[in-house]
């Protein structure tokens, strides 16, 4: 029986098991990987391609071929996971492959068949998601974002080498059905401990949307039963029915992708200067700015780094810190997810009902870095985040996080100035005032990430890739 609107909205308290999935089965089984769980692979590239007009037939028999032979369905990946985890097999190279409004259009698609999210139908360059972004003019974007983009291909995998073969392998035969007009490539940063980390230096991929149970028992454990902050979330928010799936329990979801250049030296002299400015280290000043010390460690917790190495905390929230005396309003992870800081507001609907929007609005981040690979250096250029999400409604989650909460000066209150991150454009920020900032007193942190060009996919379900013709 296919799964109801219950089924999406009410996620079951343990999360869904892939090993013994039940009324999931088909669902995993459609779904492409990556959505619900990050693939994990230490590298990948990404492909972006223009499909050949007039190749259109053979292109589908290509990307008919290609799903069968390489992409990942979620089931596939839970299933390789778990044999790692228990006869250290590994698995298969993973990959995925998404198209754009556009890509539909050019493979033969008609309007009722193409997904229907209206950023995704406008596309990442259209002026009106531009300004609302606060994105820079196309023009100035990376030459191969600037072309049109019709299809994006990730693939992964832990050996570089066996990567490369297979990315090589799959560019020989493209070459018939499609133009590969832009490449990128990603790798996992860590840090000393092995932690994942972004060139800026701060521990990643902390704070997630949870939806499988061995993801959810675990963080549980680590985090004291969700007693401050819940990370399980509804499929509601991440996948949506898949037009043209064959199945009926066949999904897809839209995926946001941004590549972030980040000046790590900029950055670095900037955390220095604040540092300076509110009389505290450098350690405090970065986490005055992310909401987190480099080592995970949330700054509205402690006024020091205690995570060393060990995984951060998620289980906390801003209750207790409203007058935001020890983590700023506009610290980037507190712009980009209050934890019921709306609901604190004046004129909010109430603090149940404000936490429970908010909740909306989350987004699965699926983010790598490129460029620079030494941790230890500084570049100025050429590194950055390949910035990828998965959701439902790319209008009520990425572009609303991005236009309405980093970006504005007046999230959550007046006067709070933008994300120093990712809050466009750059602004003036009010530093809390045990630490040397008064209200009066502002202080500009430069922008130190820089949008280099993106585009809006949709992952479509394996059944519908499959059937293709
Ligand atoms: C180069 C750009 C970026 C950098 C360096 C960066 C860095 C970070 C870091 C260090 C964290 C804390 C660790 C964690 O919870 O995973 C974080 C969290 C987060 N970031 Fe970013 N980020 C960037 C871009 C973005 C963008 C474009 C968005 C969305 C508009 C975003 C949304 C989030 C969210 C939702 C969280 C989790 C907040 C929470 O739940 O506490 N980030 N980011």
């Amino acid at each position: 029986m296919a799964l109801t609107e219950k089924d999406l909205k009410e996620i079951p308290e343990t999360g869904i098991n892939p090993g013994n999935p039940g009324k999931y089965q088909e669902f995993l089984e459609d779904l492409q990987g990556n959505i619900l769980k990050g693939h994990g692979r230490d590298y990948s590239v990404h492909l972006f391609l223009k499909w050949k007009l007039e190749q259109v037939k053979k292109a589908k028999q290509w990307i008919k071929n290609f799903a069968q032979t390489y992409v990942t369905s979620a089931k596939q990946q839970a299933d390789e996971a778990l044999k790692y985890r228990t006869q250290k097999i590994t698995g298969s190279v993973f990959a995925n492959i998404f198209f754009t409004r556009k890509g539909y259009q050019a493979l033969g698609f008609g309007a009722i068949q193409i997904p229907k999210d209206q950023p995704f139908t406008m596309g990442m360059k259209h002026e009106q998601i531009r300004d609302s972004l606060g994105d820079p003019e196309v023009e100035e974007w990376e030459e191969g974002f600037q072309q049109e983009i019709h299809a994006l291909i990730l693939i992964a995998d832990d050996v570089p080498d066996t990567l490369s073969k297979t990315v090589d392998e799959i560019k020989r035969e493209l070459c018939d059905v499609a133009v590969i007009i832009h490449q990128q490539d990603g790798f996992v940063l860590r840090n000393e401990a092995g932690q994942v980390i972004e060139h800026f230096g701060f521990v990643d991929g902390v704070s997630q949307p949870l939806f499988l149970q061995g993801d959810i028992e675990k963080a549980q454990t680590k985090d004291c039963n969700f007693s401050l902050w819940d990370p399980r979330a509804p499929l509601e928010i991440i996948v949506v029915k898949d037009p043209n799936g064959k199945r009926d329990d066949s999904y897809g979801s839209y995926l946001v992708y941004r590549k972030l250049e980040q000046n790590v030296q900029g950055f670095r002299g900037d955390q220095q200067k604040l540092a300076h400015q509110l009389s505290i280290n450098n350690d405090l000043a970065g986490a005055l700015v992310v909401g987190r010390f480099a080592d995970g460690t949330p700054v509205t917790e402690s006024d020091v780094p205690t995570c060393c190495g060990t995984p951060p905390t998620n289980n906390f929230n801003y209750d207790a810190d409203f007058p935001a005396t020890k983590c700023p309003f506009h610290a980037h992870i507190r712009k980009t997810n209050p934890r019921g800081d709306t609901g604190k507001v004046e004129s909010s609907p109430g603090c149940d009902e404000a936490l429970a929007m908010e909740r909306n609005h989350r987004i699965a981040r699926r983010a790598i870095s490129y460029g620079e690979n030494d941790p230890n250096q500084t570049p100025e250029t050429g590194s950055g985040l390949l910035f990828l999400c998965f959701q439902a409604n790319t209008e009520n989650q990425f572009n609303f996080i991005q236009a309405r909460w980093s970006n504005p000066d007046r999230f959550v209150q007046v006067g709070v100035g933008p994300d120093p991150l990712i809050g466009q454009p750059e602004g003036t920020q009010k530093w809390p005032k045990q630490w040397g900032g008064t209200e009066t007193e502002d202080y500009d942190f430069k922008l130190w990430v820089s949008m280099k060009g993106g585009e809006y996919f949709f992952a479509p379900s394996l059944s519908f890739l499959t059937c293709l013709v």
